[in-house]
């Protein structure tokens, strides 16, 4: 008998599949096949600092408004289409899923300030949430701005989410700061329980006949695995908190290779955009067998297997890697 249960966050999963924050979990009925399907945990769609701050949409109209000018407004804030909530029905939202399914749902707020807007951590919390996310998405465009500052705070509000709930915290990274492990290492002293990486940029493009900047929402591929996959096996057992991994996950072997790093949580959203909600049951059918022909009994005996945390020199490691690579082509 194969065991895919996992831990994440302090919250026991019948296997690692987690669906991460998209449409897909903002939508109930979309929640419930999920779970029919198999799914171990929902996250919500980010309830946006701006959304909570302009009260209403104003700030968010005023952004559309000049949208063709700024083209991260059109990136960075949801469609008020898809996303037509304000803070209150978001809770009322998320308070509703947590009745209707028995998975554990996580909550997610998107901000990069402190202030007070953050106190909707505990009405996340209050609602039902078994664990909020904190979704860092951040573009920074401030030749000023130094890391040191950005990471501060980062880790600020952190931290000051942390005085708020009493429910786990994860925070959804980007890849792009200097010292990773520096920056993760901090984060996980302000009081973060678990780590996801990477979030995804979403690149505008040109549109070179109307000389607009378009928004250009590409799912992900397999292709995309390697980074967080390479990153959770260099942080795992060094870094403190539980690996949650995002970005490239749509096959069976997505999900084991994400495990053998050291993740407890192989998120998905990309694969169930393009193919349905149903491959939850496929691929978890599919890493069942391939566990049975290798003999391996659970997904814990599995958990940071190829992680870098036998290598006693992982800078000496990853270098002697990077000239093998370069030679070997
Ligand atoms: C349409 C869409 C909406 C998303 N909305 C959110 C969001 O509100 N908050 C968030 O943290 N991530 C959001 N994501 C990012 C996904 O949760 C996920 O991290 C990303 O798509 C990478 O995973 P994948 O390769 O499985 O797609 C969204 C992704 C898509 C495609």
């Amino acid at each position: 008998m194969i065991d895919l249960t996992t831990t994440y966050l302090g919250l026991t999963l019948k296997n690692p599949f987690v669906a991460s924050s998209s449409p897909l979990t903002d939508k109930l009925d979309k929640v419930q096949q999920m779970e029919e399907a198999g799914v171990a945990a929902i996250v919500m769609p980010s309830l946006f600092e701006e959304q909570i701050i302009s009260e209403g949409w104003k700030l968010h109209n005023d952004l559309m408004r000049g949208a063709e000018s700024f083209a991260e407004a059109l990136t960075y804030l949801p469609d008020t289409g898809r996303y037509s909530i304000g803070p209150e029905k978001y809770l009322e939202k998320l308070s509703k899923t947590k009745q209707a399914v028995s998975i554990p749902v996580l909550g997610s707020l998107n901000g990069i300030t402190t202030g007070g807007w953050i106190d909707y951590a505990k009405k996340i919390e209050d609602a039902g949430a078994d664990a909020l996310e904190i979704n860092l998405y951040d573009v920074v465009n401030n030749p000023e701005l130094t890391s040191s500052e950005l990471e501060n705070t980062h880790v600020t509000l952190v931290r000051d989410i942390r005085s708020q709930v009493k429910i786990p915290i994860a925070v959804k990274l980007s890849p792009f700061y200097t010292s990773l492990p520096n920056f993760t290492l901090h984060l996980a002293e302000a009081g973060a329980d678990g780590l996801v990486l990477f979030n995804r940029f979403y690149q505008p493009d040109f549109d070179l006949d109307e000389l607009e900047v378009v928004p250009n929402l590409v799912l992900s591929s397999s292709n995309e695995l390697r980074l967080p996959l390479r990153w959770i096996a260099i942080l795992y057992g060094r870094i403190p908190v539980d690996f949650g991994l995002t970005s490239g996950v749509h096959t069976a072997t997505d999900v084991i290779k994400a495990v053998m790093a050291g993740a407890c949580a192989t998120m998905v959203t990309s694969e169930l955009l393009l193919h349905g909600v149903n491959r939850i049951s496929e691929i978890l059918s599919d890493v069942r067998s391939w566990m049975e022909e290798r003999e391996y009994r659970s997904i814990m005996q599995m958990k940071g297997s190829m992680s870098q945390m036998s290598v006693g020199e992982p800078t000496a490691f990853e270098r002697a890697n990077y000239m093998r690579v370069l030679s070997s082509y």
